[in-house]
């Protein structure tokens, strides 16, 4: 955008193009991986067969492609929940609508070895940007076919993974139960750890919670797959561990559902609808 130009301040949109993502309608296919960092985008397009960069504005960096023949995308959100609303506000006004993020996560069970990859079921409702859209109660849930595509693309690739429940956080530090500079610390953020590891949640990380209830608002699919580089319990942090088989458990995931849509018109209603998509699928 030139400065000067002017544009509506209600949906603002430069020249066809959404104001952060910098993408219009036909830019990007409507399968989209969600990496948090933009650096993942290259990761990314080079387990693609074909990729071509599209935009880079902000915390957004964009890229399409083709992936055993399913053409498909990937958008960088940036971290935390604000970034991450604005990305799906632009990408399901373009047309997107499937969204699986591949990120990393801190494992807050202890037997979560690092590197172990962590399907979202649902996520606990710290991240403050799903406030903003629904009451305190209505449930952060990845859409049922999502989980199951990223379940058995996690077994056909033969990688270790848990499903369950993660906890979306607006804060790295002291909203996943670090300390503060200088050591803060106050009641929560000394209590919310241990709560949630007997509340049966796998992991900390900061974006599912407002992919998902917001994809359940627009009715669009979403899924969550991250790599857990990091063990709270253990103390464990090994950078990077299980972030290439995210992003291989996403793509054929996103290959599964895309197959399903064309045979079905629509979104899978059944398990017996998905096997039938998947005896078809080599
Ligand atoms: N991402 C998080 O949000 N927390 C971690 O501990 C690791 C990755």
């Amino acid at each position: 955008m030139e400065k000067g130009e002017k544009t509506s301040a209600s949906e603002p949109v430069i020249r066809g193009k959404m104001y952060h993502i910098m993408l219009g309608p036909g830019d990007i296919p409507p399968y989209v991986l969600l990496p948090g960092d933009p650096g993942r985008i290259e990761a990314i397009t080079s387990t693609w067969e074909q990729a071509e960069q599209l935009a880079f504005h902000r915390e957004y960096r964009s890229a399409r492609g083709v992936y055993k023949g399913i053409e498909i995308g990937a958008i960088s959100t940036g971290i935390g929940g604000p970034s991450t609303s604005i990305a799906i506000e632009e990408l399901a006004r373009i047309g997107v609508h499937t969204l699986i993020r591949v990120g990393t996560t801190g494992a807050i069970q202890r037997d979560i070895e690092p590197g172990t990859l962590i399907i979202a079921s649902a996520a606990v409702r710290f991240d403050g940007t799903s406030h903003e859209y629904a009451y305190p109660e209505y449930p952060a849930v990845a859409s049922p076919d999502a989980v199951l595509a990223l379940v058995e693309a996690a077994e056909r690739l033969g990688y270790p993974y848990r499903v369950g429940v993660v906890a979306s956080t607006a804060s790295f530090h002291v909203g996943q139960s670090r300390p503060g500079f200088q050591d803060y610390s106050w009641s929560l953020s000394e209590k919310r750890l241990e709560d949630l590891q007997r509340m049966g949640v796998l992991s900390f990380e900061m974006e599912a919670a407002t992919l998902f209830t917001l994809s359940n608002i627009y009715g669009l699919r979403s899924g969550c797959v991250c790599a857990a580089i990091a063990n709270r319990v253990t103390n464990e942090f090994v950078k990077g561990k299980g972030v290439k088989e995210t992003i291989m458990v996403a793509n054929e995931a996103l290959r599964i559902l895309a197959s399903a849509d064309r045979k079905f018109g629509r979104k899978l209603h059944s398990i017996s609808e998905l096997y039938s998509v998947l005896k078809e699928l080599a």
